[in-house]
């Protein structure tokens, strides 16, 4: 058996030792060591995007990183979306909308969102549109997936505090 390497991953804020070998996948040691499966095994070679994380804020494919080169790095999957058992806004939009049918392109499908919206939170449905093309679904024809993140962008523009009122908070 080749050498094994203790690495330490930080995922979702907690830190876990891991004794891998450095061939091994970032999304064979999150669902086989860490015990965390959201993240699904699709094509797993960089394809579907069944397999989508955050690294460092950044979606990646899981399928297409080693687990060694994921440390000190801050990884985030799918089951940090859900706090305290309520589901994320996201994930409510994707419910509300039908934005999955079988459901296994959906945690990556998630998660390209949310590091999309991170960083495009202005984003309009063209642009959201071809974010999420990045991604493959059988299911659903990708529209209501489409609806979903739209919903997600506008329902937290409406809910952050407009430039003008932090303006005003901020001289005040
Ligand atoms: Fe990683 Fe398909 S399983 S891209
Ligand atoms: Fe089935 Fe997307 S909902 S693959």
């Amino acid at each position: 058996m080749a050498d094994r390497q203790l690495i330490e991953l930080t995922v979702n804020g907690a830190v876990h030792e891991i004794l891998t070998e450095p061939r091994r996948t970032l999304l064979d040691v999150l669902r086989q060591d860490v015990g965390l499966t959201g993240a699904h095994a699709g094509c797993e070679h960089g394809v579907c995007g069944t397999c989508t994380i955050l690294v460092d804020g950044e979606p990646v494919r899981a399928c297409l990183m080693f687990a060694v080169q994921a440390e000190d790095h801050d990884i985030r999957t799918v089951e940090s979306l859900e706090r305290d058992g309520q589901l994320s806004d996201l994930q409510q939009e994707f419910s509300a909308h039908h934005g999955l049918q079988c459901g296994f392109c959906t945690p990556g499908f998630l998660m390209l969102a949310e590091g999309f919206l991170a960083q495009r939170p202005d984003a309009d449905r063209g642009e959201i549109r071809e974010a999420v093309s990045a991604n493959l679904c059988r299911c659903t024809g990708y529209q209501t997936i489409v609806d979903a993140v739209t919903a997600t962008a506008r329902r937290r523009r409406e809910a952050a505090p407009s430039t003008e009122d932090s303006g005003k908070e901020e001289a005040s």
